[in-house]
This record gives C-alpha cells, sequence and structure tokens, in this order.
C-alpha cells in the first residue's frame, strides 16, 4: 500500500474551494471523494476507511466538530484535518484538543494542503498497515504456521513474536530441514514488511562470478556477457526482508560488499556509480557455527556481528522428540488432502518407531515419512524388505536384509560410524566388521569419527 492508493475526502460547502483542492490534488495524482454536507460524507466512510478527511469546520447541518466526534468514535486512526475560517484559531486549538490531525487556515495554499495531507496519509497507511497485521496475527496465529507445543518451540514462537516487527537483523541456526526457511518466512509474514517482497537467496547456490551480479545487480553491459541491466535481490527486496540461506559459504570477498551495504543503507549496481537506497531486513541462515568460521577467518567478524542482532537458534528434531506426534498429524493431513485419499490414524507400532528414530533431516525428514505413510508405503526404507530375494534360502535372504538395512544406515549418516552403529543398537566393531563382509566399505568414510 503506497500513500498514492489512500484517498483524500474532502467535506467543504463553498463550491469555489471544493474545485480548488480537487484540483490541487488532482494534479499530484492524489485520488479524492468530495461531499458537500457532513451528513453526505459520513455514509462513505466506514472503519478502516483507505484515506483521510479534509473538511471544513463549518457547514451547512452538522458541522466539521461534531463530524470529527463522529468519526473518532468510528475510527479514532482515521486523520481529520479541519478547515477554519480566518481568524479562528482558538476553534482550531480546541478540535486538536478533541483529536482532530492538524488544520489549516484559510486562506491556504496548495502547497500547505498538500503538505498537511501527505503527512496525515502516511500516518493513515501505517495505522492500516497495524490494523492489518493484528487481524493477521488474529486470524492466522504464529502457532498454525510453525507448529510444535515442546519448550523450545514455544519460546522459538515468542522470540519471533517479539522480533517480528522490528527491523534487527537476525540470525536463524539450524541443522538441515529444521526449519530455518520457515521461520525466516514467519519474521517477514508476521511484520509489516509482509506487504513486499520476501527474496530469499541461496549464498551456496551459485558460482562467485554470478554471485555479485545477482545480488548487487548491474547496469547493461556492465562486464563481459552482462547483456541488459539486471536489478539484484537486494534492490528487489527493498521495504521487505532478504533471505541469505547457507550464509556461511558467501565468498569472503562479497562479505565486505554486503557489509558496506548494510551499513550504508545503499548500494551501487556493477558498472554503475549511482548509488541507490535500500531499506531491507536481513535474515540469514546457517547450518554451521558461525561464530567459529568467523574466529579460524572463515566468516568476517564484523558481518558476523551486523547479521548477528539476534540468533535464532532451532534444536534438531531429535531434542524435542514431543513435537513429533503433532508435526506427523498435520503433514498426514497435508497429505491425506494433497493425495485426496483417506489414511487410518498411525498405529502404535508406528508411532514408536517415529520417536525413536533420529530423524538426521530432521523435519523435512518427517514430511516426507507422512507422505509415504499416507500412500500406504513403508515409512523408513530401512525397514523394508528387499524384493527380490531370488531362490535364497533363510540365511542368504537374512544376510540381504541385513547387507540393506547397514547400507541404508550408513548412508543416513553419511557413512559415520559411530553414529549408524547407534542408531542400529549394534557395537561398532561389529559394524566394522559387517562392512568389510559386505564390501560397504566405500559407503563408509572408514574412521567410525
Ligand atoms: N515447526 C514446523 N511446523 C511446520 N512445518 C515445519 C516446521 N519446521 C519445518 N517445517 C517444514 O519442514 C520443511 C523443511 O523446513 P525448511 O525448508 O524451513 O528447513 P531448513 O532448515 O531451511 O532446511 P535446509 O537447511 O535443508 O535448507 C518445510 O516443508 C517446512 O515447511
Ligand atoms: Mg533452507
Amino acid at each position: 500500500m503506497t500513500p498514492n492508493t489512500l484517498k483524500v475526502l474532502i467535506i467543504e460547502d463553498d463550491p469555489h474551494v471544493l474545485v480548488g483542492c480537487s484540483q490541487a490534488f488532482a494534479l499530484e495524482e492524489i485520488p479524492t471523494l468530495t461531499a458537500t454536507s457532513a451528513e453526505e460524507a459520513l455514509p462513505m466512510l466506514a472503519k478502516d476507511f483507505a484515506g483521510i478527511v479534509i473538511s471544513d469546520i463549518r457547514l451547512p447541518g452538522m458541522d466539521g466538530l461534531q463530524l470529527l466526534k463522529q468519526i473518532r468514535q468510528m475510527d479514532a486512526t482515521l486523520p481529520v484535518v479541519l478547515i477554519t475560517g480566518h481568524g479562528a484559531i482558538s476553534m482550531a486549538v480546541d478540535a486538536m484538543r478533541d483529536g482532530a490531525y492538524d488544520f489549516i487556515e484559510k486562506p491556504f495554499s496548495p502547497e500547505r494542503l498538500i503538505e498537511v495531507a501527505r503527512r496525515a496519509m502516511e500516518q493513515r497507511r501505517l495505522a492500516l498497515e497495524v490494523s492489518f497485521l493484528r487481524k493477521q496475527l488474529h486470524e492466522k496465529p504464529l502457532e498454525a504456521f510453525l507448529i510444535g507445543h515442546s519448550a523450545a518451540m514455544k519460546t522459538l514462537r515468542q522470540l519471533i513474536a517479539n522480533l517480528a516487527d522490528t527491523d534487527a537483523n537476525v540470525l536463524i541456526e539450524g541443522e538441515t530441514g529444521t526449519g530455518k526457511e520457515l521461520v525466516a518466512r514467519s519474521l517477514h509474514d508476521f511484520s509489516r514488511r509482509k506487504l513486499h517482497a520476501f527474496v530469499a537467496l541461496n549464498c551456496g547456490g551459485l558460482p562467485e562470478s554470478l554471485f555479485e551480479s545477482e545480488i548487487f545487480g548491474h547496469e547493461a553491459n556492465a562486464f563481459t556477457g552482462a547483456g541488459k541491466k539486471r536489478i539484484g535481490k537486494i534492490e528487489h527486496a527493498h521495504q521487505g526482508t532478504l533471505f541469505l540461506d547457507e550464509i556461511e559459504t558467501m565468498p569472503i570477498a562479497l562479505q565486505i560488499k554486503l557489509l558496506r551495504v548494510l551499513q550504508d543503507r545503499r548500494l551501487e549496481r556493477l558498472g554503475s556509480n549511482q548509488t541507490i537506497p535500500v531499506d531491507c531486513r536481513i535474515i540469514a541462515a546457517t547450518k554451521e557455527d558461525l561464530e567459529q568460521h568467523s574466529k579460524a577467518g572463515h566468516f568476517r567478524t564484523d558481518l558476523y556481528y551486523r547479521l548477528n542482532v539476534a540468533t535464532l537458534a532451532i534444536p534438531p528434531l531429535r531434542q524435542r522428540k514431543e513435537d513429533i506426534p503433532l508435526l506427523f498429524e498435520h503433514f498426514l493431513h497435508e497429505s491425506t488432502l494433497r493425495f485426496e485419499r483417506e489414511v487410518p490414524p498411525p498405529d502404535r507400532s508406528t508411532m514408536a518407531s517415529l520417536q525413536s528414530h533420529d530423524w538426521p533431516g530432521n523435519v523435512r525428514e518427517l514430511k516426507n515419512v507422512a507422505e509415504r505413510y499416507a500412500l500406504g508405503l513403508p515409512i523408513f526404507k530401512s525397514a523394508m524388505i528387499p524384493e527380490k530375494t531370488g531362490a535364497q534360502n533363510f540365511a542368504q535372504a537374512v544376510e540381504t536384509f541385513e547387507k540393506a538395512l547397514i547400507r541404508d544406515a550408513l548412508a543416513h549418516y553419511q557413512g559415520n560410524l559411530t553414529q549408524a552403529s547407534q542408531a542400529l543398537g549394534m557395537a561398532k566393531t561389529t559394524l566394522f566388521d559387517k562392512v568389510k563382509k559386505y564390501n560397504l566399505k566405500d559407503e563408509s568414510t572408514g574412521t567410525g569419527n
């Protein structure tokens, strides 16, 4: 919503003044509504009227002061500017005390009229945004967005609610699939920046050469192969939120440039000397310990402190297993809607295996498992009996099954023998022997660390 989409309702019985005001606004491309009495104007107004009111005090029938009282009762945040006759200052002062936004004394210049109206419209815009956000919060509480009733999730939601409508940069830490992007979106969606863009950029997803123009933009032909002018992600996020995912992978050379933008709140596109003001809130996410990275010299310490005004650490799912049933139910519900099929509620053994699993892929993994369940597939691949056992005898079939379980566990834990052995409930030395026996060395890191 820009101030120019707001209207000005002018209430004036003197046709010359009315036409003069309307023309002054038309020149500024500010839309107007007009009325010649308070009685005519009132039906045009409602709570959350997208505009402001400018009214003469002296009107036939109900006067401007009574109109002000009625409007205040309906919507106390709707700015009312009063026009007073020459020398009626004391009346205007009383009106201000009664809640008028400002007054203009006749005769007035178009400049004065526009200046007061613009200020009132800006105030109105902010009030409407706040009212819109309150409704949003009321209609779609954060709990419906970010599910979980563990103490950690409750604290996280509380922090998000407190931080959302501030401009503080936030660093989100968490393992893969814990919900970092969802948290970033929640911060955006529950702020007034929601009315503008949420721009996500994966710092690890681009070669360094492309990254710079992707984030800062470039002028036409700024470098070989640049082609047309390009607006960078930061500019796209103007007035909104820029989400920098996997921030730890940002090339060091670009970190200094980003720092400068954060400090100066302006940027230059590549190949341009013109500085462009930018107002965007930065939310960064990392799977790593960024503080350690900065201590080790892999990440600029000054940038780390800039990004890390507030930190939101999302614990892995294995540390908040009480969230599993609610999340599973939620994803199952989503899946049944998507696949349009009825699914029986999970039985005790399913719930038990969900609870005993370690969830290296965190909530994303749980979501996939719920989808598999909704489709009637085995929920954990490792629990599957290999389909083609061929003409095996019992001992061979067991070995095939055992090998499949071990291979899955190693894949799960990226070859880490210690974690895989814990997950399988098997001594590490036993696992090591079996890895050798089944020739699975390529799948394990071999060190057990
Ligand atoms: N608390 C939660 N409530 C509901 N859905 C969740 C929650 N946490 C995560 N999700 C869902 O899980 C999936 C993974 O979340 P998200 O993409 O935000 O994780 P991430 O931390 O950014 O992962 P990665 O590090 O791999 O990028 C998404 O579909 C997200 O909507
Ligand atoms: Mg992510």
